[in-house]
């Protein structure tokens, strides 16, 4: 039994105010949940004071995820972060691959895998993003578009690697849209994404835990979470208000 896993990726958004404010609400409001998995992901800036918070009595049930880190584990590289400076501050994921990192930041598939393999040689564990363009899906090409992304880093760390990975199937065209893929879409390819990753290796597909990403909210992470592959969430928007997240995290527990 996989357990499910809720991340919330703050993105470029808080202040120190509202940072403590989504954490004691977070933790408030998640304390009694048993079952899920619960990580929030607030800006490198902001990760100590995160971390500070969650190991006080009430919010220690929550886990810290980073949003991006350099693959170097340090040197002169003006503005980076390394893992081993995230493990520091007692780290326990971070996202690599992200679209708007792929798109905006101009992030090869070969960054991708460096920051994958630099991830967990710090003992963290990566969280993999991939997805499809519109376009993309419009042409049919939604599975060969994951599948690619999914195997550069899987040629550079090899198959075990995923054993401490988390995957996550974030379509571009549902991410900050509000067009959330419907459950069937979702499940699709995160059942492709398993059935690809059991043809090397069995063990580790069955273990590794694929959540979705793309305008996942209250009102529809319960059909998606419901999902036979779907072992949680990314969840962007929603995670920046409390109460929707704790509900969010309420639907995968
Ligand atoms: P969204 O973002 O929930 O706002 O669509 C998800 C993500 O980019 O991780």
């Amino acid at each position: 039994m996989r357990q499910k896993l809720v991340v919330g990726n703050w993105k470029m958004h808080g202040s120190r105010t509202q940072v403590r404010q989504l954490i004691e609400g977070v933790a408030a409001g998640s304390a009694g949940l048993a079952q899920v998995e619960i990580a929030i992901g607030p800006t490198l800036l902001h990760i100590g004071l995160a971390a500070e918070l969650c190991a006080s009595k009430g919010a220690n049930h929550l886990k810290l995820a980073a949003q991006n880190l350099f693959a170097e584990p340090e040197g002169a590289f003006t503005g980076e972060v390394s893992a081993p400076m995230l493990a520091e501050y007692g780290v326990n994921y971070v996202i690599v691959g992200h679209s708007e990192r792929r798109e905006l930041f101009a992030e090869t598939d070969q960054a991708v895998a460096a920051k994958f393999k630099a991830a967990q040689a710090s003992g963290l564990i990566p969280i993999l993003c991939v997805g499809e363009s519109l376009a993309q899906r419009e042409q049919g090409a939604s599975a060969d578009v994951v599948l690619a992304q999914l195997d550069a880093v899987i040629e550079a760390a090899g198959i075990e690697a995923l054993q401490s990975a988390v995957l996550a199937y974030e379509p571009i065209w549902a991410i900050g849209t509000g067009k959330t893929a419907s459950k069937e879409q979702a499940q699709e390819i995160h059942r492709v994404l398993r059935e690809h990753m059991a043809k090397s290796n069995a063990t580790v597909a069955q273990g590794i835990r694929i959540i979705y990403g793309g305008s996942v909210k209250a009102a529809n992470a319960t059909e998606l979470f419901s999902q036979a592959d779907i072992d949680g969430g990314l969840v962007g928007g929603a995670s920046l208000k409390a109460e929707e997240f704790v509900s969010i995290c309420k639907s995968a527990d």
